[in-house]
């Protein structure tokens, strides 16, 4: 019986891995690393399938990231096992690993995996276990905090920009208006404080929030790389650059372009839309007076059998504050609903269905409309965690470049 050591915490196996009890007992968790029994040949095989790719030397020590790359590899597949009986799945689900856990290790920009091990071990616990508590009690957090990380990222980087108070700051601009979820950042912040003061920044915190909120609502772990810093600078003006729910695609790629992420990154992000709502004002446009061309006077991409269900929701001169689920059915778990909503004309913001009428980004949204027994779900559920890790980097100030604040919603 062979035992293979991997150098990796159990946190972060259980972001990439998800549910560790499916894990079964082929593995120990015990001197701050996991370890794994190859108890059965089919386990060594599959062991011996991974290293024949010519991705690992066996000789290679454990310690290796690689080979910490290929053990993980290996682990969540045997996760998968429990989940997915078919060879071809397995074999799909590996190939969508191999990328995912490539990246993650390896192309961090300036940000690394056990940034804070030493300084503040438990950050990951402790933001999680905020997250979770809000959520309990209000479950709209998810979407929120998902949904400012991405209004953080896009203006000024990743660098908690977003929460500062103020006059003409960012958070007063607005798009950034209806953002919600500041008390769970100050309240994570507020225990990281208490248990390892002047040491995380909001920008990690709030990173690992929207992580957080992707995992509580059932949707694919990952693991977040750390160390960025918090900016100085948080001017309203600057959110300009935000996309906007009326932009043309071509206006959409262009920003996300603008942020180092590709028309797939751009249609993978959009899918966060699977979680949250909308109020009615930004597409009661789309419902009433939007067209010559249909009778109805809406625009003719919505399906006519759901345009009474969302008229009915938000009635014209109506109260354009009213919230509407922008994954109809499925508002409460990230999964690919979303996309399968976009195809049946039922996507809720006029930028969301155009993903699907225009060809330059249908080709993409498709791969996420399958039907085999949720293979499809899962395949996006992976790629927007590798598209979240690339945007979780952008603009990161890192080293000595900004500051940790001491309190989120205001610079030192
Ligand atoms: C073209 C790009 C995008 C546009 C135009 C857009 C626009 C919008 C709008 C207008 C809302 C409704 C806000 C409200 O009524 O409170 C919304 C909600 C939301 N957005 Fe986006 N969004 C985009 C991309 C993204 C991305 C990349 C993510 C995440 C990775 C995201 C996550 C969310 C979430 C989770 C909600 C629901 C918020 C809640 O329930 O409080 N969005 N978005």
């Amino acid at each position: 019986m062979a035992m293979q050591a991997v150098g990796m915490s159990w946190a972060d196996f259980r972001a990439v891995c998800g549910n560790a009890s499916l894990l079964g007992e082929g593995f120990k968790f015990g001197n701050g690393v996991l370890a794994m029994v190859i108890r059965k040949s089919t386990e060594s095989k599959v062991l011996h399938e991974i290293l024949d790719m010519n991705f690992l030397n066996a000789e290679q020590s454990a310690s290796d990231p690689k080979a910490t790359r290929i053990l993980v590899v290996l682990m969540c597949k045997h996760e998968f096992d429990a989940r997915y009986q078919k060879p071809e799945d397995k074999l799909y689900i590996a190939q969508l690993y191999f990328p995912l856990i490539g990246q993650v290790f390896s192309q961090a920009q300036g940000t690394r995996f056990g940034f804070y091990a030493r300084t503040c071990p438990n950050v990951e616990t402790i933001v999680r276990s905020t997250v979770q508590s809000h959520f309990q009690s209000d479950p709209t957090v998810a979407p929120a905090l998902l949904r400012m990380h991405f209004h953080d990222c896009f203006v000024q980087g990743c660098d908690a920009s977003i929460l500062i108070n103020g006059p003409n700051t960012e958070k007063s601009a607005f798009p950034n208006r209806l953002l919600r979820g500041f008390d769970v950042i100050d309240d994570a912040k507020n225990k990281l404080e208490a248990a390892c003061a002047g040491v995380v920044s909001c920008a990690d915190i709030l990173t690992l929030a929207a992580r957080d909120s992707v995992a509580l609502t059932k949707g694919v772990g990952w693991p977040v790389p750390l160390g960025r810093r918090d900016g100085t600078v948080s001017l309203a003006s600057d959110t300009d650059n935000l996309p906007a729910f009326t932009d043309s695609i071509q206006v959409q790629v262009q920003k996300f372009a603008d942020k180092g992420l590709n028309a797939q990154d751009l249609v993978t992000l959009v899918g966060g839309h699977t979680i949250g709502t909308a109020s009615c004002q930004f597409f009661i446009n789309r419902l009433y007076n939007f067209s010559t061309t249909t009778a109805t006077g809406a625009d003719p991409t919505i399906d006519p059998a759901f345009l009474p269900q969302l008229r009915a929701l938000c009635p014209q001169n109506g109260d354009g504050s009213r919230r509407v689920a922008l994954d109809t059915g499925s508002q409460n778990t990230f999964d690919d609903s979303y996309f399968k909503n976009l195809k049946n004309g039922r996507g809720i913001l006029e930028s969301d269905q155009k993903l699907w009428t225009d060809p330059a980004t249908r080709t993409i949204a498709q791969r996420y409309t399958g039907t085999i027994r949720g293979l499809f779900g899962l395949r996006f559920g992976v790629e927007f965690a590798r598209s979240m890790v690339k945007m979780s980097n952008i603009g990161v100030k890192t080293g000595s470049q900004g500051e940790i604040r001491r309190v989120c919603t205001a610079v030192n």
